[in-house]
């Protein structure tokens, strides 16, 4: 059983650079290929050994609840007409063993504040956050959310995922720095939240993969706002680093930033190309389309 039972879905954003689809819908229900984002992130917590997924939910995010409910009508009738294979494709999004739980943000106050509200539900244990956005692929390997588990068993520290950028970006991102402990594994000496190229720490960025011990609810209660005007993880995460080791963790694996319309574009036509059913026809359609 894994040490981590618990993951928490910060989807409460507007999702405003997906406008107009996420006029109604949540960005985490856009879909890559046939599964929704969402589905990738909890399929992850699961595969890790995750059993209680909590999402922290804003006003648009009623699709995102039915998409973990049972679907009564929908399974009646797929077994009805002995759709058997269509009928496990839906009942496998919750599978038997796994929780639920959904807790209201009724602010947009940030991604510190999210992950505040999931206390209740997470109490005095570590647990995972995973930014949906980011989708993380390691074909035939373990998950990202995975190998910072075994990081977390063998330091017993939070671990925060990382990943290399041009430091250009650094206005995008959490960055870190901190001594090499190992050819993946940093100690954090330094987090900052959206510095300019000219402050940014180092080129290692915060990708939306988090395992956090519980004493971060205690600096997310005195967390003030920060970049954006927003009350931000990193902040929380440089305060609880004056009192405990964290650790930053390079994963082996292809990060899609799904919150941009290139990266999302890239996930879909890569992980089309790895699908079952598509990989084959999709390979010669654009392989006839770039003649
Ligand atoms: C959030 C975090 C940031 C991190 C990023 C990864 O920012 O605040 O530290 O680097 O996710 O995707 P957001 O992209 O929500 O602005």
């Amino acid at each position: 059983m894994s040490s981590i039972r618990t993951a928490v879905f910060p989807v409460a954003g507007l999702g405003t650079r997906f406008l107009p689809a996420t006029k109604a819908i949540a960005k985490e229900m856009l879909t890559v290929v046939d599964k929704p984002l969402i589905q990738y992130a909890s399929e992850e917590a699961v595969a890790a050994g995750m059993d209680t997924l909590v999402f922290v939910v804003g006003r648009t995010k009623n699709a995102i609840i039915d998409h973990y409910d049972k679907a009564y009508e929908l399974e009646t009738e797929l077994g009805l007409r002995n759709k058997t294979a269509l009928l496990e494709v839906v009942q496998q999004v919750v599978p038997p063993h796994i929780h639920c739980v959904f807790i209201r943000q009724s602010e947009a106050l940030g991604l510190g504040h999210a992950v505040l509200c999931a206390q209740p539900a997470v109490g005095d244990q570590p647990f995972a956050v995973i930014l949906p956005d980011d989708l993380i692929y390691n074909k035939g390997g373990a998950s990202c959310i995975q190998q910072m588990v075994e990081v977390y068993d063998e330091n017993q520290g939070s671990v925060i995922g990382t990943q290399t950028v041009d430091v250009s970006e650094s206005d995008k991102y959490g960055m870190v720095a901190g001594p090499k402990m190992s050819e993946r594994l940093s100690r954090v000496d330094e987090i900052v939240e959206k510095p300019s190229p000219a402050e940014a720490p180092s080129d290692q960025a915060v990708v939306g993969r988090y395992i956090l011990t519980p004493a971060i609810f205690n600096k997310l209660k005195t967390t003030e706002r920060g970049a954006g005007n927003e009350i931000q993880l990193t902040d929380a995460i440089a305060e609880l680093r004056k009192t405990e080791e964290i650790y930053a963790y390079s994963f082996e694996g292809r990060r899609y930033d799904c919150g941009s319309k290139i990266g999302y574009l890239e996930a879909n036509v890569e992980i089309a190309l790895q699908h079952d059913e598509l990989a084959d026809s999709f390979k010669t359609y654009l392989q006839n389309l770039a003649l």
